[in-house]
């Protein structure tokens, strides 16, 4: 199975940073996983705009030919003015509906508040709710206050969480692999 490791940012070190570690994590618990990471600071974007998609630059039809061929992702967001960075938006906007449907997901974020753990829950989970995927109900929130100034993570509880998430999103892959992606209805 091909999972996908979304890097949902073109600034910043910790977003990443909590990717490696959920990385180390997945492999551990099944390492038969085709674990990528995608990193939006390797692309070069445009704004969606309607355009056909031959009409995009070979960067962004490459970004959605990877969306498209993975069998799950991990998705890391920072916040950004409470909400998900645009660069993440867009590239959802990139996607046909269908492209995620049914396929497992897991969320991990990063914030300089505690406060806005709950921007997941309200802004990032509908839109993987819209694409019908198998949203984990673990998700993983980080401070600053949880990275030394390498950004490695040094708070064991993150840790846990993040080992836990790694279980459960490992769970949900295999169950997906009997769901039929094909549905009854185009919509
Ligand atoms: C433009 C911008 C807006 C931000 N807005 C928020 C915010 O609304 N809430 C929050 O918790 N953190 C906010 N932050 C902090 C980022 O979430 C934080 O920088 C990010 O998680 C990555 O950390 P790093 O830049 O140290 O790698 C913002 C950062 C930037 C650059």
């Amino acid at each position: 199975m091909k999972i996908l490791l979304v890097d949902g940012t073109i600034i910043g070190r910790k977003t990443g940073a909590v990717l490696e570690q959920v990385k180390v994590y997945l492999e551990q618990f099944n390492p038969e996983l085709e674990l990528s990471i995608l990193k939006m600071s390797d692309y070069e974007h445009q704004f969606v705009d309607g355009r056909p998609t031959a009409e995009y630059n070979d960067s962004m039809r490459e970004m959605v030919r990877r969306f498209e061929e993975a069998d799950g992702y991990i998705i890391a967001s920072p916040i950004f003015q409470g909400s998900i960075p645009g660069v993440l938006k867009n590239a959802f906007d990139m996607l046909h509906p269908r492209a995620m449907r049914y396929k497992p997901v897991s969320i991990v974020a990063n914030g300089g508040t505690y406060q806005h753990h709950l921007v997941i829950e309200n802004q990032l989970k509908p839109i993987l709710d819209y694409f019908r995927c198998l949203v984990t109900p673990n998700y993983v929130y980080t401070h600053t206050s949880h990275f030394d100034d390498t950004n490695a993570i040094i708070n064991e509880d993150v840790h846990d969480r993040l080992r836990e998430l790694a279980r459960v999103f490992v769970q949900y892959a295999a169950m997906s692999t009997h769901l039929s992606k094909e549905s009854l209805d185009n919509h």
